[in-house]
C-alpha cells in the first residue's frame, strides 16, 4: 500500500491574531499610504523600520513593496549604473537576474559548486577577470557560502556586496547574519518567506548614502523625513534632486501585518529546522538521494529542501515527480528544459547574454525541490519522505 501526502504543500504560513487585528484597524482608519501630508498616522512603516533594523543589528532599514524591488534599489542606491557589471552565482531564482535586468546592469554568472552556493574558485576568477564592482550574493533556497571567504574576496578586489538574503531571514554564517556582510542587505516577505505579507521587502544597511538613496528612489514624495530609521537630513540634501522616484513603497498595510510576526522569528525558525531536518535524515537513507552539505559554521532557514536524485536521467527523474506528485508531493525539478514555478536556471534568462556554466548545470540537472509548508506534522514529514523514496524505488528496475 502507497503512502499519499494529504495536506497541500503550498499552504502559507497565515499571520497571528495581531496581524489581522492591525490590518483592520489601520484599514478602519484609512492610512494605508505610508506617507501623511499633514505627518501621517501611527507610520506603521517607520516603526517596522525601526525594528527590522534594531533585529538586524543595522544603523538604516528601507521598506519596499517586494523582494525583488529591495534588490534593485539596494544595487542601484548602492551605485550601480547602466551597463556596470555585477557578478551573480548562478543558482537563484528569475527576479534575481531580472532586478539586473531592469538595471541595465550586465550580469556575470558565477559557478556554484555541490553545496549550491557560490564556487570560491570560480568568483576569485570572475572577479579578476570582469572588473565588476559589484557582486549580488543570492543565498538562494537558504544555502549560505562561506562568507567570509566571499567577504575576502571583496576586499581584495574592492567590490561591494549587496545580499539577496530573501531565504536567509535569520541565518547566520560563523554567528553573523545574513544580510550584514556586504553593503545592503535584501529581504523578502511573500507568502512562502519566514514573514507572510503577500507581498513585501526590506533593505538594511549601514551606509548613509545608500539608505537616503534608496528612501528616495523608493518613492518617498519629499516626504523622507517620516522614516525613522533613516540618516539625518544632511544626508538627503546630498541627493534629493538626482534620485528618481521608482515607485517601490512598502504599504502602511503590509507593514502592518508584518509588526507582529517579527516577535516569532525564532520560534518559526526553530520549527523549520525540525521540520527540514526530519525529511532531510529520512531522504538520507536512500543510496540515490544526496543532500548538500551543511558545514557546521552555517545557521541555516530552510523552507524547503533540496535533494539531488543521482545517478538517473532526466526523463527518470521527471517520471518520478509525476509519480510522487499523483501521491501528494510535488517536488519540483531545476533540470527541466522549461522553467516551472519558482524554479529556473540561466538558460531560461534569455535576456541575459549566454554564459558557459558547465559545472553550475550538471549540479542543476539532478536538483529537486519541495516545499514545507510550517504546519506539516512529523507523521506528515515522514509520510512525504516516504512517497519521495517510493516513488524512487517504483521507478528503479
Ligand atoms: C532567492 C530569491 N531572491 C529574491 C526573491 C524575490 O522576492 P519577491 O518575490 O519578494 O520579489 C525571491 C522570491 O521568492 C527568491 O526566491
Amino acid at each position: 500500500m502507497r503512502h499519499k501526502l494529504e495536506i497541500d504543500l503550498a499552504t502559507p504560513e497565515a499571520p497571528p491574531k495581531a496581524s489581522v487585528e492591525a490590518a483592520v484597524k489601520l484599514l478602519e482608519s484609512g492610512y494605508l499610504f505610508r506617507y501623511g501630508e499633514m505627518g501621517g498616522e501611527g507610520n506603521e512603516a517607520a516603526l517596522l523600520e525601526e525594528e527590522f533594523a534594531a533585529l538586524l543589528g543595522s544603523k538604516y532599514c528601507i521598506g519596499v513593496n517586494s523582494g525583488g524591488s529591495a534588490i534593485f534599489l539596494a544595487l542601484k542606491a548602492a551605485g550601480v549604473e547602466r551597463g556596470d557589471k555585477v557578478l551573480l552565482n548562478a543558482f537563484t531564482l528569475a527576479p534575481v537576474p531580472g532586478a539586473l535586468e531592469h538595471l541595465g546592469a550586465e550580469a556575470v554568472l558565477v559557478e556554484i559548486d555541490q553545496r549550491l552556493v557560490v564556487d570560491i574558485d570560480d568568483l576569485r576568477i570572475k572577479a579578476k577577470a570582469s572588473g565588476a564592482k559589484y557582486l549580488l550574493m543570492s543565498h538562494m533556497r537558504g544555502h549560505v557560502a562561506d562568507m567570509d571567504a566571499v567577504s575576502e574576496i571583496c576586499d581584495e578586489f574592492g567590490i561591494k556586496m549587496i545580499e539577496d538574503c530573501a531565504h536567509t531571514m535569520g541565518a547566520t554564517w560563523n554567528g553573523k547574519q545574513t544580510g550584514r556582510f556586504g553593503v545592503a542587505g535584501a529581504f523578502s516577505s511573500q507568502s512562502y518567506k519566514q514573514f507572510n505579507t503577500g507581498e513585501g521587502g526590506l533593505i538594511v544597511t549601514d551606509d548613509e548614502d545608500l539608505a537616503a538613496r534608496a528612501i528616495l528612489m523608493s518613492g518617498s514624495y519629499m516626504l523622507y523625513a517620516q522614516h525613522s530609521a533613516a540618516p539625518s537630513e544632511a544626508v538627503f540634501d546630498r541627493w534629493k534632486g538626482t534620485c528618481a522616484n521608482h515607485s517601490m513603497r512598502m504599504s502602511a498595510l503590509v507593514a502592518a501585518i508584518l509588526r507582529p510576526q517579527l516577535q516569532l522569528l525564532n520560534e518559526r525558525n526553530a520549527r523549520w529546522r525540525k521540520i527540514h531536518d526530519r525529511v532531510a535524515s529520512r531522504l538520507r537513507t536512500h543510496q540515490l538521494l544526496r543532500l548538500p552539505d551543511r558545514p557546521e559554521a552555517e545557521d541555516y532557514t530552510p523552507t524547503s529542501i533540496q535533494f539531488f536524485m543521482e545517478g538517473l536521467t532526466n526523463s527518470q527523474i521527471e517520471s518520478i515527480i509525476a509519480d510522487s506528485t499523483a501521491h501528494g508531493v510535488p517536488v519540483k525539478f531545476f533540470g527541466g528544459s522549461t522553467p516551472q514555478g519558482f524554479t529556473s536556471r540561466s538558460p531560461h534568462w534569455q535576456y541575459l547574454p549566454a554564459q558557459d556554466l558547465p559545472r553550475s548545470e550538471a549540479i542543476l540537472s539532478t536538483l529537486c525541490d519541495i516545499r514545507l509548508p510550517l504546519g506539516l506534522t512529523n507523521a506528515q514529514a515522514d509520510t512525504l519522505a516516504e512517497v519521495v523514496i517510493e516513488s524512487l524505488n517504483e521507478a528503479l528496475p
